[in-house]
């Protein structure tokens, strides 16, 4: 862990104080430091707590370029997969979307969520940045003026850091959100009745593509770590109990989602990891409160169909630190000027929303939804069978897949 908390000998002040240590917040802190803006980063969990999480595992290149001109992007580049193309298969139909054909090149990178995080964490100890763990009891305060504070307690100590600005990066269950008064704060919330199934396991990809699948079953998702770990979903229950499905059920379920070619060619063996996650969709448009800006998770959630959760989150981190490094620059200039940081919840949610509404039509596309009976069903076969027949459709897919413009 850089740096802390020794009574007395925490630090009592910065310019920008980061709630949550997942990659939004590691992210903007190693962005706004090669800027020369001081940050400290208070994480609530411990440091191998939060690099044990396993999330998604799809960058978009905006993403990619974002870490390496962080200076993350060494490892992602020796051991990322670039892949150009994607699978979309309907019932027994498979159908390859040319991503890099359909959009002039561009290409996505399949590396794990978490090696992105592992990979910024080893970048702030590299600047010595300050990332405090195992802070508990986070409360924001004077949100409203320009001498924001927050107060937190680390072993059996409370400690008080003032600041100029707070990012709150602390997620979907973080504090940041919660405070923004509840008169000020518009919501805007879909639950989906279902949930996906995860599971990893050191076993060959079925394929070198990722393959996300709809069948009279519902959903599944192949997708992959390495070529020799593989990330696999079901489609189950919100309430589904993990602990339910034994390897071999998970093993069979996945194969009877899968189209009978796929499923042949599926390598099973032991499980690393299995989970359940419910799918939401989140977007909490009071993206700036006073001193308290908004970023990744924290305030706005997409089901993980098309993994936007991440990129999306880099893009909120790109314009956040845009206007903040606007902000000090000015500063020093005798500025100081506010109209960047006020433009930050509009640039951010133009794209917030479009990837809301992609991530919901490929949720909607390819799961079972029993609400909508047989005519959902026929709505969903003629989606794809207009994927399959145009180029544009598939152009369109392609372009969000590999993500939009920021
Ligand atoms: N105080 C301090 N830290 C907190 C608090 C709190 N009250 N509440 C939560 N945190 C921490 C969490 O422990 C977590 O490490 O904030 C961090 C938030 O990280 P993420 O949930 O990973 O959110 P974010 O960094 O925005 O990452 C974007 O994209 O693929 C999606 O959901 C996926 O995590 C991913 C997200
Ligand atoms: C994953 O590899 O975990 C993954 C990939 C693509 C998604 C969601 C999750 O859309």
């Amino acid at each position: 862990m850089g740096g802390i908390s020794a009574p007395g000998g925490a630090r009592t002040r910065t310019q920008v104080l980061i709630i949550g240590g997942g990659p939004s917040g590691l992210l903007l802190s190693q962005l706004l430091d090669l800027a020369g803006i001081d940050t400290v980063v208070l994480e609530r969990r411990s440091r191998a707590h939060v690099l044990s999480r396993i999330r998604a595992g799809v960058l978009e290149q905006g993403t990619a370029d974002l870490l390496r001109r962080a200076g993350a992007g060494g490892r992602m580049d020796k051991e990322g997969l670039v892949h150009d193309g994607v699978e979309i298969a309907f019932g027994e139909e498979r159908l390859r979307i040319d991503l890099a054909g359909l959009t002039g090149g561009s290409t996505v990178m399949v590396y794990g969520q978490t090696e992105v995080t592992a990979d910024l964490y080893a970048a702030r100890d590299a600047r010595a940045g300050v990332v405090i763990d195992q802070a508990e009891d986070v409360a924001l305060f004077g949100l409203e003026g320009e001498a924001p504070h927050a107060t937190f307690r680390r072993d059996g100590l409370t400690h008080r850091i003032d600041c100029d600005f707070i990012a709150g990066c602390d997620g979907f269950h973080g504090v940041s959100r919660r405070s923004i008064p509840a008169d000020r704060l518009a919501g805007f919330e879909l639950v989906y009745p279902f949930g996906w199934l995860g599971m990893l396991a050191d076993v060959p990809p079925v394929s070198d593509e990722l393959i996300y699948a709809s069948g009279p079953r519902g959903f599944a998702l192949c997708s992959m770590r390495s070529p020799t770990r593989s990330r696999y979903y079901i489609q189950c229950a919100s309430d589904e109990e993990v602990s339910n499905w034994s390897d071999d059920r998970f093993w069979e379920a996945l194969a009877d989602h899968l189209p009978a070619d796929v499923a042949a060619g599926l390598e099973t063996g032991p499980a690393i990891e299995k989970s359940v996650a419910p799918l939401r969709s989140y977007v909490c448009e009071t993206m700036r409160h006073g001193r308290l800006f908004l970023a990744g998770d924290a305030a706005h959630i997409v089901p993980p169909t098309g993994a936007k959760g991440l990129n999306l989150a880099a893009s909120d981190i790109h314009y956040l630190s845009q206007a903040l490094i606007d902000w000090y620059g000015r500063e020093g200039r005798g500025g100081g000027e506010e109209a960047a940081l006020v433009a930050y919840p509009q640039r951010a949610l133009a794209r917030v929303w479009k990837a809301e509404r992609f991530s919901w039509w490929m949720t909607t596309l390819l799961h079972d939804l029993p609400e909508r009976g047989a005519f959902g069903r026929r709505l969903q076969q003629a989606e794809f069978d207009y994927l399959k027949a145009s180029r544009a459709a598939r152009a369109a897919l392609a372009e969000n897949y590999v993500g939009l413009a920021y």
